[in-house]
């Protein structure tokens, strides 16, 4: 059993890097010039690790590298990395040790890890001991511009930076860092304070993506409803974005930040996908205290009762940890009950893992593995169950589904509904980006199927 089930970490991604002719060979180039460069940006984590991989990316294209799709043929390899989980370190190094062989046998040139990971304090002993050619953490990812050999950027980690044009969905970041301090996270001392982006800037950027044919934009951040900018909150911010996009997300969002006019412009909007993720880590007051959650039980559920009246046909999602250090039976009970009430249509659900340099990790009180596993499982079966019957009351129903990738390992294409509910669609007649209408013929506790598509 892994140790989040439904994670919010995504499997590493590969992030192509299509060939532009006649790219610079600029001064300071790590290769010599006139050789072709080829490269490969392998991403793990969350949704802002991808956004940077797209940010490189972009560096990389000006810099005239050539696409490639494994290790073996690179020159360059980047590692995109996240630090949120235990395991995470020994993942990447993996990768690394694969990395420096392919360096001793002289095909690959260059290793830069970049993310999370090298922002922290473990990326000097990784860089002594693979021989890695830069680190850059993400407050500094600019720098590889010049390491690929472009002309100083004048870019800083400022969060107004664009994200990919031109494709049928795209990442818009509106703000970056955390000024929470949860007990378990790493996230404040690697990304740092929060800080948001101008309105009109998002904005701006916005209607370019949407002018590129961008169809679907996410808001990203990581307490995107913190976001506030000269006297204007994050709902002011959703509605004017709302209102030059056709399809509009945001995630993650913090319970102490959402109000409950963004939740009810989520009902009224036609444009803004009526799926809500509001991580509660947990529904015992006590452990939300420990974690230094900022909220008590019983107001996250105000707010989840104030969504599904605002929301009728909305989703709901969330983040729970079980076993943080001196989680009792009793504070384990409780979670399952908020679960229950809450009734969400889909959760994360993590085993704490101590994060060096979290308050957790110092903290007594360890909750045995086994009592973690089985606390998991339950909360996963609850999970499970509220799911199955919430997405069974789907079957019937007629969907516009938006095609968000192509197709799987087994066929099928995986779209989602204006609820934000996944469904499982035919490859053959669904391209990303496209909307296809279907019949629900059939749900699971995580995905919903449809029929043959509707004229
Ligand atoms: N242990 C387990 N889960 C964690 N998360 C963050 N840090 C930890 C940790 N140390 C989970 C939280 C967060 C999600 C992105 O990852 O639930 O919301
Ligand atoms: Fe981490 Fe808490 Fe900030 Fe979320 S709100 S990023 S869990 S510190």
């Amino acid at each position: 059993m892994s140790d989040a089930a439904q994670s919010a970490q995504t499997p590493p991604t590969q992030v192509c890097i299509s060939r532009k002719p006649g790219g610079s060979d600029a001064l300071g180039s790590p290769f010599p010039s006139g050789e072709a460069k080829t490269a490969c940006i392998r991403t793990f984590g969350c949704q802002m690790n991808v956004h940077d991989s797209d940010r490189m990316r972009r560096m990389i294209l000006d810099a005239g590298y050539a696409e490639v799709h494994s290790y073996e043929e690179a020159d360059l390899v980047i590692l995109n990395t996240c630090y949120v989980r235990e395991n995470a370190v020994d993942r990447v190094r993996g990768h690394l040790g694969e990395l420096s062989h392919l360096k001793r046998k002289g095909r690959l040139k260059k290793v830069a890890l970049t993310g999370c990971i090298g922002s922290s304090d473990e990326s000097r002993d990784l860089q002594h001991q693979y021989g890695i050619d830069l680190v850059l953490g993400t407050h500094n990812t600019y720098e590889l511009a010049e390491f690929v050999g472009l002309p100083t950027m004048r870019e800083t980690y400022t969060p107004d930076l664009p994200g990919m044009e031109g494709e049928h969905s795209a990442f818009v970041t509106i703000m970056t860092g955390c000024n929470y301090q949860c007990s378990y996270c790493v996230v404040p001392s690697v990304r740092g304070r929060m800080i948001c982006r101008p309105l009109d800037n998002v904005v701006e950027e916005v209607e370019g993506l949407v002018r590129s044919g961008t169809g679907y934009v996410t808001l990203l951040g990581q307490t995107v409803d913190a976001w506030r900018h000269e006297g204007k909150r994050f709902c002011d911010l959703l509605e004017q974005v709302a209102n030059v996009a056709p399809r509009v997300w945001f995630t993650t969002s913090h319970p102490s930040n959402m109000e409950d006019r963004t939740l009810r412009l989520i009902g009224e909007k036609g444009t803004i996908v009526k799926r809500l993720h509001l991580p509660v880590q947990s529904g015992s007051d006590r452990m939300l205290r420990v974690m230094h959650r900022g909220y008590k039980a019983e107001r996250y559920r105000r707010k989840i009762e104030v969504f599904r009246e605002a929301v009728p046909d909305g989703t709901l999602s969330t983040d729970i940890i079980v076993g943080h250090p001196g989680e009792s039976e009793e504070d384990h009970e409780q979670t399952l009950k908020l679960v229950n009430d809450c009734a969400f249509d889909s959760a994360y659900i993590f085993k704490f893992s101590p994060r060096g340099g979290t308050e957790a990790a110092g903290l007594g009180g360890t909750v045995p593995p086994e009592v973690v596993q089985r606390r998991f499982l339950e909360v996963l079966r609850a999970v499970e169950h509220n799911a199955f019957t919430r997405n069974q009351r789907k079957v019937g129903s007629v969907e516009d589904v938006y095609v968000r990738h192509g197709s799987t390992e087994d066929g099928k294409a995986i779209g989602e509904t204006w609820s934000g509910h996944a469904v499982h669609v035919r490859a053959d007649v669904a391209r990303p980006g496209d909307y296809v209408r279907v019949r629900i013929d059939a749900a699971g506790p995580h995905v919903l199927y449809a029929g043959e598509p509707i004229a």
